[in-house]
């Protein structure tokens, strides 16, 4: 159920009727979304619910059975080059050289897209995602937080106007993820269209404009977060003390820790 339609002629990401089977699973059966310029969808799934299928098809890494989908104005079945052009794919597992520095994984894919001044662009993105500091010590001493950070970092360079995040927090800890959710909530502030796919609530809560709840292969509910929780108004009011949640006394037990 789509509540309020985002303007379609801002869509940076317009997905309509999308199909895709895997010999006989029928994965997306009609799934139509889609992602405001300069805005964050989160799409919600459950493991095997066709989250990474759709972000491949979009990436152009894979073709749709039925359907249409543009990325930036660009058919990913007919224009792919252009829609490629369009974005940057930062995948389930992150994918950066362990031998190599934070800033040399930088400046090499810097070089590698052409970019002017691979340097300045390496020591901007550093600043950005907090990695200034960690920027010449080897990936491989890196924590799992700073490895995504840097990850997401390098899919940032060239700025493409639309970038996915195939699951950017799954396996890091608390502290990490909000870590990456502020680099990506930074993002946004800066125009960039991101599809963003997850499987935790709060992650969707925290960073999205809009929430596509993807199930059995359609979107069964697509709204910001205040609309799909309107959808479903408590049932009665409960009069009972606020507790923090673990994860607000993990976070509040280990920041300010030096050591
Ligand atoms: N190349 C493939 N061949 C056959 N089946 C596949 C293939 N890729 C994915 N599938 C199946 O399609 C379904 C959707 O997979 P997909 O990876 O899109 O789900 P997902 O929502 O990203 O899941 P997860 O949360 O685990 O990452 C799963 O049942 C998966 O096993
Ligand atoms: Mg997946």
């Amino acid at each position: 159920m789509t509540i309020t339609a985002p303007s379609s002629t801002a869509a940076a990401i317009h997905v309509q009727d999308l199909e895709k089977s895997y010999g006989k699973l029928d994965v997306l059966r009609g799934v139509s979304f889609e992602v405001a310029r300069g805005t964050v969808l989160a799409l919600l799934g459950s493991n095997g619910s066709g989250k990474t299928t759709t972000v491949r098809i979009l990436a152009t890494l894979l073709k749709a059975d039925a359907g249409t989908a543009s990325v930036n104005g660009f058919d990913v079945a007919t224009r792919p080059a252009n829609a490629r052009e369009s974005i940057s794919l930062t995948g389930q597992f992150a994918a950066v050289d362990e031998i190599l520095s934070g800033r040399e994984n930088l400046v090499l894919v810097a070089r590698l897209r052409h970019v002017k001044c691979p340097g300045t662009v390496a020591d901007d993105l550093l600043r950005r995602f907090a990695l200034s500091e960690s920027g010449a010590r080897r990936v491989s001493t890196y924590s799992g937080g700073m490895r995504r950070r840097l990850d997401i970092a390098m899919s940032l360079i060239g700025n493409p106007p639309v970038l996915f995040l195939d699951e950017p927090t799954t396996g890091l800890d608390p502290e990490a993820r909000v870590e990456v959710w502020n680099a990506v909530g930074e993002l946004a502030g800066h125009g960039t269209t991101v599809l963003l796919t997850t499987q935790y609530l709060e992650e969707a809560e925290h960073l999205a404009d809009r929430i596509a709840v993807l199930h059995r292969g359609r979107i069964i509910a697509d709204g910001t977060l205040a609309e799909l929780k309107r959808l479903f108004p408590p049932a009665a009011v409960e009069y009972v003390e606020k507790q923090p949640s673990l994860e607000e006394i993990f976070l509040a037990l280990t920041s300010g820790t030096t050591n």
